[in-house]
């Protein structure tokens, strides 16, 4: 299959609408990562996003829709707290699971009897949802296992020849994936840390859990007990100061390994590694979390036998960064117990 790129016009749009009709797939551009979408009430056309990824059957997709009133068409109710969690959060990187009345495909839901929802606060995103008019499973644009794309270029790279198009919309956003909500019972549960913080959602609805934590033996969110984001080269975090890092990185090169790091400023500038990949300032974790997925890919085109990152405060968007990064290393995690 030849993977078109079109830039975001109007014409592009409208001829990936058509495709999407068709019962084919595209990549599009979300505030958070690019996805890859399908009509969600065709089983034909979703199973072609399984597929194009080669992502196992029981981890259920997020359906797109492009304004809050399309959410009641796949729902059997929106309870008050939902409601509430709708009215503050979408669009947004926020993906609310309610009960699915059954209008999209089971394959989308992996067959459980919920649903999950979501509104890109992405212009194109949503305007390629509403030319299609039709709501757009979407997971992540990468294939699975592999880090989510932040561009473009990172689709192109993982689903060339697999799937119809991709729309280019330059870089996302957030850099990291939506928050997921389960908001079926009383209090809200958030199933995956992301865009939107547990401290935002406590405002608006108080108490909130935060479950598919990465101790729990069964998530609840499916798709959390793959692997994820790992990049080629096995990635190690290091929890520690400054001399600890230095240190490690010693270590692996005197044991004859090519050590890259990732690592913010300032510490970043201080390290002396093989190569070093600069994600931003730890005083400002949002701009870590938009080049997360930029420096676990950048690894890929260069010749280390070893990632090492530094670990961030698990508050706010940290949450969500240090979700990825203990996935992405699959737990290999050195701490400094000599604190
Ligand atoms: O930001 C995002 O959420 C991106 C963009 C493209 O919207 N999408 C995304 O999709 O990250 P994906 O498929 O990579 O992750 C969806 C997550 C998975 O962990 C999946 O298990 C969970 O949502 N999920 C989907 N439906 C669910 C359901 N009914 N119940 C529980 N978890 C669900
Ligand atoms: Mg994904």
């Amino acid at each position: 299959m030849k993977t078109e790129k079109w830039d975001a016009s109007k014409q592009s749009l409208i001829k990936a609408a058509q495709l999407l009709n068709d019962q084919e797939v595209v990549a599009f551009p979300t505030e958070t990562v690019y996805g890859l979408g399908a009509d969600a009430t065709s089983e034909v056309a979703v199973s072609k996003i399984f597929k194009a990824k080669g992502r196992p059957s029981d981890n259920p997709l997020i359906v797109h829709v492009h304004e809050p009133n399309q959410i009641k068409h796949y729902v059997r109710e929106i309870s008050t707290m939902a409601q509430k969690l709708i009215d503050h959060f979408m669009p947004g990187p926020f993906t609310i699971i309610l009960k699915s009345n059954g209008i999209v495909a089971d394959t989308v839901t992996a067959n459980l009897d919920t649903v999950a929802i979501r509104i890109p606060d992405h212009e194109i995103g949503r305007a390629l949802i509403q030319e299609a008019n039709l709501p757009l499973a979407a997971p992540s644009a990468n294939l699975s296992g592999k880090p989510s794309p932040t561009t473009a270029e990172h689709v192109y790279q993982d689903l060339y020849g697999r799937i119809a198009g991709i729309i280019d919309g330059g870089a996302t956003g957030v850099g990291l994936e939506s928050t997921v909500v389960d908001a079926t019972g009383d209090i809200p549960v958030i199933l995956r840390p992301g865009g939107v913080t547990k401290q935002q959602i406590e405002k608006v609805a108080g108490t909130v859990e935060l479950t598919g934590s990465l101790k729990e033996k069964q998530p609840k969110s499916p798709g959390m007990k793959y692997n994820h984001y790992e990049p080629d080269a096995p990635l190690v975090l290091i929890d520690g100061d400054q001399t600890f890092f230095q240190n490690h990185i010693k270590t692996y090169q005197q044991a004859g390994k090519k050590v890259g790091i990732i690592a913010s400023k300032p510490i970043v500038d201080q390290l002396q590694a093989d190569i070093s990949y600069n994600c931003g300032s730890k005083d400002n974790l949002s701009e870590v979390a938009a080049n997360l997925y930029f420096a676990l890919r950048y690894f890929n085109d260069t010749n280390v036998d070893i990632i090492l990152a530094e670990t961030y405060p698990q508050e706010g968007i940290g949450d969500a960064i240090m979700n990825r990064l203990t996935k992405a290393a699959t737990h290999r995690h050195i701490q400094n117990t000599n604190i």
